[in-house]
């Protein structure tokens, strides 16, 4: 076997996005809502919609193009694809879909489900393989299209999602720029959100009958998870600054998942964290789930603010419910 024996640098990152914007105003056309609520509950104005031909198979491989790109390493060069979703094309997975589609004919390619923390735990999993020095190229994707599956006249949900992806490079590095991570569940909040399947009893003879149901519209009890979130991520943060023996004075961006800009603000209050070193990309996208924070860190390395050697914090969770939070530095 391999082994490098080594850790791992974030070496690119891109993202991609539906054409269609829903803004709040339009929402407001059949939901009894308005921009004003949503804007001052949440942060958010508008979301993206996909639509034929875009599905999450091309959104994730537009927003891995980019990231490849940037790291300039070709896909035949990769080892690893880790496709953080819970909204795949096919319910067997659709990463060997984006292998084929990125000519990727080395790489092992798998779908991962930790719902809004799958882009931290995919991380954290890629990196494992990494550190042990099984795979040197690896590309993580997190990538969602929720709109598929919310009640569109359910408000107390439909107005917080939005469809993305976004993807980073992960290359072996001798200098270990993942800094710590923390992972945390708890599956007995889980009927707090789900995206659950629903049984029905088909008979196929007298005696035998198989259950054929379907999955049903996303379910929410909005405030639990809103004080799930306060009070979880700060904690799951702090541990993971412990195991990488910094303090929240390292932390130059603060990069949650984008669920509400109450929530974000709430936490850097916590943790004392400046406003200026909050990213917040809601406005615009939305809740985009495991695409929420490569989404947001794409545009923050595109526009030059995040600089290589930049202590990042990020933070995602959800649905599980899942938690965890990883430091990392960007660049080699
Ligand atoms: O990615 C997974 C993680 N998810 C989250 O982090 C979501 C966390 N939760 C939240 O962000 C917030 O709880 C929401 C944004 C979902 C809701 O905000 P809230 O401040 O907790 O509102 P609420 O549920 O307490 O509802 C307040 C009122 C209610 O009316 P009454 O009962 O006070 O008369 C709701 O019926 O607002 C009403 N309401 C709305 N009104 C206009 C709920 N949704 C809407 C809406 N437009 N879209």
């Amino acid at each position: 076997m391999q082994n490098w024996g080594t850790g791992l640098a974030i070496t690119g990152s891109g993202s991609a996005a539906p054409g269609v914007s829903l803004s709040n105003a339009e929402l407001s056309q059949w939901l009894e809502t308005s921009d004003e609520w949503i804007s001052t509950r949440t942060g958010i104005q508008a979301r993206r919609l996909a639509s034929a031909p875009e599905s999450l198979v091309t959104l994730a491989t537009a927003a891995a193009q980019q990231a490849l790109a940037m790291a300039n390493l070709d896909p035949t060069e990769l080892d690893l694809i880790v496709l953080a979703t819970s909204t795949p094309d096919d319910l067997f997975g659709s990463a060997c879909q984006v292998q084929a589609a990125l000519g990727a004919k080395q790489a092992v390619a798998f779908d991962m489900t930790a719902a809004c923390s799958g882009f931290v735990f995919g991380l954290v999993t890629a990196a494992q393989f990494m550190r042990m020095g099984v795979y040197r190229n690896v590309l993580l994707i997190g990538a969602d299209v929720l709109s598929r599956w919310v009640d569109w006249r359910d408000r107390r949900t439909c107005i917080l999602f939005g469809d993305g992806a976004g993807a980073v490079v992960l290359q072996a590095h001798e200098a270990d720029q993942l800094l710590g991570f923390a992972l945390q569940s708890d599956g007995s909040q889980n009927s707090c959100l789900n995206l659950a399947y629903q049984g029905q009893e088909t008979p196929l003879t007298a005696e035998i009958s198989v259950d054929q149901g379907r999955f049903t519209p996303i379910t929410m009890n909005g405030q639990e998870v809103y004080r799930f979130a306060v009070r979880r991520v700060p904690e799951i943060i702090e541990k993971a600054l412990f195991h990488a023996g910094l303090t929240t004075a390292d932390i130059d961006w603060l990069l949650l998942h984008q669920a509400n800009q109450r929530i974000l603000d709430a936490v850097a209050q916590r943790l004392s964290v400046p406003a200026e070193k909050v990213i917040s990309n809601l406005a615009q996208f939305g809740n985009t789930s495991a695409a929420s924070i490569p989404l947001a860190l794409d545009a923050e390395v595109r526009q030059n603010r995040i600089q290589v050697g930049d202590c990042i914090a990020i933070a995602g969770f959800g649905a599980g419910l899942s938690w965890g939070a990883a430091l990392f530095r960007w660049g080699r």
